[in-house]
């Protein structure tokens, strides 16, 4: 089995001050045998980051990477600046980034490829939506996204993280059932496993209202190799309950 991996997404939350108690918090509480785990900021406290965190259990990461290498792109973070203040993961096609800023299956995919090129690990987020889900169309749409990112990234594929995350189970504290997520996750398993010879190198996360309460139930299920969290990953003692659960 695949080790578990917990990731905090902290969207647009935090400031230095809060930060500091936050990250130094979770750091005190992550014991020996924990799982790995990260959270993933907003980019101008990557900096913070790196002083606090730099040679620690927690990694760092970022939520976004643009998808151009550098030049005239206004308000982007290039893979090579992410890479200067070591950041091991980037959270790639959130369903946020895709909803608000209108990225495409193809914008992710070269994100993704942007990410490994400079040695980061693209966080890649699928899900649907609830009106996809009541359309039946779930396990289409999901393909289709991963579908973009396989044929981009070809044979590095074995290098990302997999993030599954109903758009309709994201800060909304309606989870997926850990059979509707399972369900999910062997599909992304099997599509994985026909793109590469090392699918058991690919963590596929569960992402949408995850919390301390529910995460052993979704991590005990076969194919839930970790989470993505959001909210819960804003308060030390819930973001390590989870880390808990998973490092069982
Ligand atoms: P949530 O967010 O845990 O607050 O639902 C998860 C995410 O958007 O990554």
């Amino acid at each position: 089995m695949t080790r578990q991996l917990i990731v905090g997404n902290w969207k647009m939350n935090g400031s230095l001050a809060a930060n500091h108690d936050l990250l130094r918090a979770i750091q005190a509480g992550l014991s020996a045998t924990a799982c790995p785990a990260a959270v993933c900021v907003p980019s101008p406290y990557l900096a913070q980051c790196q002083q606090l965190l730099q040679g620690g259990a927690l990694h760092w990461g970022a939520q976004d990477v643009s998808a151009h290498e550098q030049g005239a792109f206004t308000g982007e973070v290039s893979a090579a600046m992410l890479r200067d203040f070591g950041v091991r993961y980037a959270i790639v096609g959130h369903s946020e980034r895709r909803q608000y800023h209108g990225e495409s299956d193809a914008d992710v995919a070269t994100k993704a490829q942007r990410a490994l090129a400079a040695g980061i690990t693209p966080i890649v987020c699928v899900g649907e939506t609830l009106a996809e889900r009541e359309a039946g169309q779930t396990q289409a749409v999901v393909k289709r996204q991963l579908a973009a990112v396989i044929h981009t990234n070809g044979h590095c594929i074995s290098e990302i993280v997999v993030a599954y995350e109903p758009v309709w189970a994201i800060g909304t504290g309606q989870t997926a059932t850990p059979a509707q997520a399972q369900e999910v996750h062997d599909l992304l398993r099997a599509q994985l496993a026909a793109a590469t010879a090392h699918p058991e190198r690919i963590s596929l996360l569960y992402g949408g209202s995850m919390n301390a309460s529910n995460a052993a139930s979704l991590l005990a299920q076969q194919d839930i190799d970790g989470g993505l969290i959001g909210g819960a990953s804003l308060k030390a003692a819930d973001f390590l309950a989870i880390v808990a659960a998973a490092s069982q």
